[in-house]
């Protein structure tokens, strides 16, 4: 465990220079080299002088309100304010002098007029205005104290995780501009003036406000006015550790600040790390405030069994359980075969929790019949991109975004999904690179504060591919595509070119399909070809299509055509779900691909492998998720080891999952709570959280962070040392001494990860893949000078329609998504104060669609496709287009996956949750829906709503 003695991380002042020259600057004595534009106050901060501040801090750019960093210059008249003088080549600086000190006093002074005297009865130990006064030498006030309206606004505590206090407040303005600048929301305004100012969420308490609840304000505040309500609960930390949050694919890096020692360490506060690579010191609602899952009363911490799943379960001790799952798969090998049992692994557990899944797998099942929950995510980024790049993941680090001159969005709503890069994008674009949004909703970022989208293209569900084509095709027709790039970098170009080129790709030809006016779709097309650097972000929108395949590989076309590869500010990115979707892909968890994505097939590649595990591996691709639950249907795949992922929930057709686990004879489930997939299991193994994790995860820019264990597993035993011991109860004999030699096994065998071990990633902070003797560092820009495949393929992308259409029975078309507050399946949030935002599933319904069938906002309604039904609450949106509705699939109670079905991406089977053809009704007064009662009425026989 790397912990330390509690020490905030250090505040240089302002944000570090970005000018290319250095200049030489002297601060007390002290010598010290910076970046033209560095900040008097930041360059004394690195010279080891600590200048005095208040209103300055270096995750925003300097205010100058507070006068409190005072400095002397040579040859300059006065005191200028260090925060916002930028260093000059050979400037000197004092910043301890008897004037400087009688200044700042005097404004200390001025400042506790205002300030409760009641320091002693504040809740926050690491006030910067407490400190500041005894650094400073004001011991008391010589004016009368003034109390501003502000001491009199009421306290707020509508936020579930933090406070505000008005009283406390110095009007210093940094939650203002945290809230801007940093999360770009512009929630916080500065209202009256002078001595009446006061800090307002818009008029209103936080939790009414436009406030997404990140933090940052929090972070920022110098004084006890903005405080978490832990701190205040529990009072300081007394150390730290650094880790990296288990929720989305941004990756964000954290200090897990804590209190306590062993089993009775209490996390105080999650506070994220200026030094981490994805983050740089931002977070969103979930990594900083949703961890309180991990110790949730419904958290199971003990092994179950049970022999039928209608019996009730009995806690046992591990070994009574790894015993039985053991004996359990063994007799189902003999009497069915060694492919009639297989392994899920998870995008939520580490690289090395999933390498010894699929090693499992491979070695102990001796079989190929390993999957992830990536097969209903991102499966056709992998796909795509291996086959026009030559590697399985995007382009390009998060920072960038800072350098896109076109930003091309598709498929993805980064601020509900990817919120830490959301704000990353808006600062870019508030800062002037347009933005072009290709969804069928109306996302936030199509405007919000200080950001507009140059185009919404409202493409209809299902058309993705026809409309990148169209892109690529007006790019070539007119002349705006990058030939020497394609000359030199590419193959396949006359075909592709003329395949292009084709009128029945214009978007004029298109446009009755895509439903974006020929026009729009031309001048955005424009738009991002005629870029000095354009790029391509996308999310699910794009690969849960039954084209997700397809449409990733005309994406990469596009790019392509364009000579946008290959430098910063350009490329393909896809934004992917889960924390280590990234990684599990990397491990090896596809059934047909080894880790580093080479091919079972290969007998060099296996030979690897053999020689570490000493068995001989099956040199053919095992079954999808998918085949698994269709050969368990067909009574030839009898059990399944199912580590953190809950398939009853989160894959199509609900009612299918759940025959083919019902049809099985041994379900392990390995999870934190009895999930819904746990209805369903015979085994429960408790796992752990990432606070008890020791590992990496792998985010969406290749990035692989430490995770490091806060307390000791709950239940007693990491989760790779489980998957070990089933390995060994059924005679493979698998060993690790810990997480760290898992990673040196990796490293060993995966040429992409030969430079990574943990001692590595612990001297860097991060490392983005490959990591090789080339690029000992990390990658932050895949193909610069070629492409990993050799040059890249352009592929002739033609757009097939989707089977599943909407017709007069189900005329509506359901596409999925999620928000902000809550994550995926919900097994996490749902167990913290985030249901305060988001507490059901709601119908996104646009008002025509409503107004026919008589729905208003708050109706319960029931949504109906031809392979299920559910009843939820609606909401009449103009965000929807006419004729698409939308929802999350975040509580089990909806189960929206009830209604989705199984049609799939060609080439992956990734799900096309995207597109379901689904009507739409008025759940009627006995609580029975209309469609339910004509149902009824006709005799039909539908599935019957959960
Ligand atoms: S929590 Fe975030 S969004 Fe809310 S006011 Fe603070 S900075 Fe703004
Ligand atoms: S709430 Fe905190 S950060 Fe905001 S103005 Fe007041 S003291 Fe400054
Ligand atoms: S953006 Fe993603 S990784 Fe970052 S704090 Fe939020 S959920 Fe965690
Ligand atoms: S810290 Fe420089 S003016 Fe406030």
């Amino acid at each position: 465990m790397t912990a330390q003695t509690y020490v905030p991380e250090p505040d240089l002042g302002t944000p570090a220079g970005r000018g290319t020259e250095t200049v030489r600057v002297t601060v007390d004595g002290r010598t010290v080299d910076v970046p033209a534009g560095t900040s008097v106050l930041r360059a004394a901060a690195e010279a080891g002088v600590n200048v005095p501040k208040l209103c300055a801090t270096d995750s925003l750019k300097a205010f100058g309100s507070c006068r409190m960093c005072l400095v002397e210059v040579d040859g300059v008249r006065g005191t200028p304010a260090s925060c916002t003088t930028p260093c000059t080549d050979d400037m000197v600086v004092t910043t301890r002098s008897d004037e400087l000190a009688r200044l700042r006093r005097g404004v200390m002074e001025l400042y506790l007029t205002d300030h409760p005297a009641d320091c002693a009865g504040c809740a926050r130990g690491n006030c910067e205005m407490q400190a500041l006064a005894t650094t400073v030498g004001v011991a008391e006030v010589r004016y009368p104290r003034r109390e501003p309206a502000r001491q009199h606004t009421p306290y707020d505590e509508s936020n579930p995780y933090f406070a505000y206090d008005p009283a406390a407040c110095i009007v210093c303005s940094r939650c203002v501009r945290a809230c801007g600048e940093t999360q770009g929301t512009f929630a916080l305004t500065i209202a009256g003036r002078g001595i009446e100012s006061v800090v307002s969420p818009g008029g209103t308490d936080f939790l009414s406000s436009e406030c997404v609840s990140c933090g940052a304000c929090v972070q920022a505040c110098p004084t006890s006015a903005l405080t978490e309500k832990s701190v205040v609960q529990l009072g300081m930390p007394t150390r730290a550790v650094n880790t990296t949050c288990a929720y989305c694919g941004v990756g964000c890096s954290f200090r897990a600040e804590v209190q306590g020692e062993g089993d009775d360490t209490r996390v105080v506060r999650m506070v994220p790390s200026k030094t981490g690579g994805a983050n740089e010191g931002h977070s969103c609602v979930k990594g900083r405030f949703a961890y309180g899952y991990t110790h949730h009363p419904d958290r199971q911490l003990h092994p179950m069994v049970r022999d039928r799943i209608e019996d009730e379960w009995r806690v046992v001790s591990w070994q009574e359980a790894i015993t039985k799952v053991a004996s359990g798969f063994t007799a189902i090998q003999a009497e069915y075969g060694i492919g009639a049992i297989g392994g899920i692994s998870s995008s939520r557990c580490t690289n090395e929790e999933v390498y010894v899944v699929q090693q499992l797998v491979r070695a102990g099942f001796g079989n190929n019949n390993v999957d992830t929950c990536a097969r209903v995510c991102h499966s056709p980024t992998g796909y795509g991109l291996k086959q026009t790049f030559g590697t399985s993941a995007g382009t390009q680090d998060f920072a960038s975004v800072a350098d896109a001159d076109v930003i091309l969005l598709i498929g993805a709503n980064p601020t509900d999904a990817h919120p830490v890069f959301a704000s990353r994008m808006k600062r870019r674009l508030r800062a002037g690179a347009r933005l072009i949004v290709a969804d069928p909703r109306r996302i936030d970022l199509i405007r919000s504060p200080y950001v507009q989208a140059a185009y919404h293209l409202a493409l209809q569900p299902g058309t993705n591919v026809a409309f990148v084509n169209a892109m690529a095709h007006v790019a070539v027709t007119e002349g705006l595509y990058d030939e020497a790039f394609l000359r030199e970098r590419c193959e396949n170009v006359d075909g592709y070119l003329a395949f292009i080129a084709d009128p029945q790709h214009s978007p004029e030809a298109v446009e009755s399909v895509t439903g974006i006016p020929a026009p729009t779709l031309r001048e955005a097309a424009r738009l991002y070809a005629a870029a000095g650097n354009a790029a391509i972000y996308y999310g699910l929108g794009v690969t849960e299509h039954s084209q997700g395949s397809t449409m990733v590989m005309g994406m990469a076309n596009l790019a392509m055509v364009t000579g946008n590869i290959g430098r910063r500010g350009v490329g393909v990115n896809p934004l992917r779900g889960q924390n280590n979707v990234q990684g599990s892909c990397d491990m090896g968890s596809f059934p047909h691909e080894l880790p580093g994505y080479r091919h079972i097939s290969s007998d060099d590649v296996r030979a690897i492998y053999e020689q570490r595990w000493g068995r001989v591996l099956d040199p053919e691709p095992g079954l999808r998720i998918p085949n698994m639950f269709d050969s368990a249907l067909a009574g030839t795949f009898r059990g399944v080891y199912i580590q953190g992922e809950d398939l009853a929930q989160s894959d199509p057709n609900t009612q299918h999952v759940e025959a083919a686990l019902r049809a099985m004879d041994l379900v392990v489930v390995q999870d934190l709570f009895l999930n819904e997939t746990a209805r369903l299991a015979h085994v429960f193994l408790p796992g752990t959280s990432f606070l008890e994790k020791d590992g990496t995860f792998t985010n969406a820019e290749r990035r692989i962070n430490r995770v490091r264990p806060v307390f000791r597993p709950r239940q007693g035993m990491d989760e790779w040392q489980i998957t070990c011991e089933i390995a060994q109860a059924m005679g493979y004999p698998m060993h690790y001494a810990n997480a760290a030699e898992i990673m040196d096994e990796i490293a060993a065998t995966t040429p992409t990860f030969a430079g990574v071990s943990f001692a590595a990633l612990d001297a860097e902070g991060s490392m983005q893949w490959p990591v090789t003797a080339a690029a000992p560092h990390g990658t932050p820009t895949m193909h610069v000078d070629g492409f990993v495949r050799g040059k890249g393929l352009l592929v002739e992308t033609v757009y097939v329609p989707t089977t599943e259409r909407s017709n007069r029975r189900f005329p509506l078309i359901l596409t999925t998504g999620r928000v902000l507050t809550q994550y995926n399946v919900g097994s996490q949030t749902r167990r913290t104060d985030n249901n305060v935002w988001h507490r059901e599933d709601i119908l996104e319904i646009h008002p025509a669609d409503a107004e026919m069938r008589g729905i208003s906002t708050g109706d319960l309604v029931e949504l109906c496709s031809r392979v299920g039904s559910t009843t939820l609450r609606a909401n009449v949106s103009s965000r929807m287009p006419p004729g698409v509705v939308y929802t999350t699939f975040h509580y089990p109670v909806t189960g929206a996956n009830v209604v989705t079905t199984e049609n799939s991406d060609w080439a992956t089977n990734c799900p096309e949750y995207k597109v379901t053809a689904v009507q739409v009704g008025v759940a009627n007064a006995r609580g029975e829906t209309d469609l339910e009662a004509e149902r009824r009425r006709a005799g039909a026989a539908y599935a019957a709503a959960p």
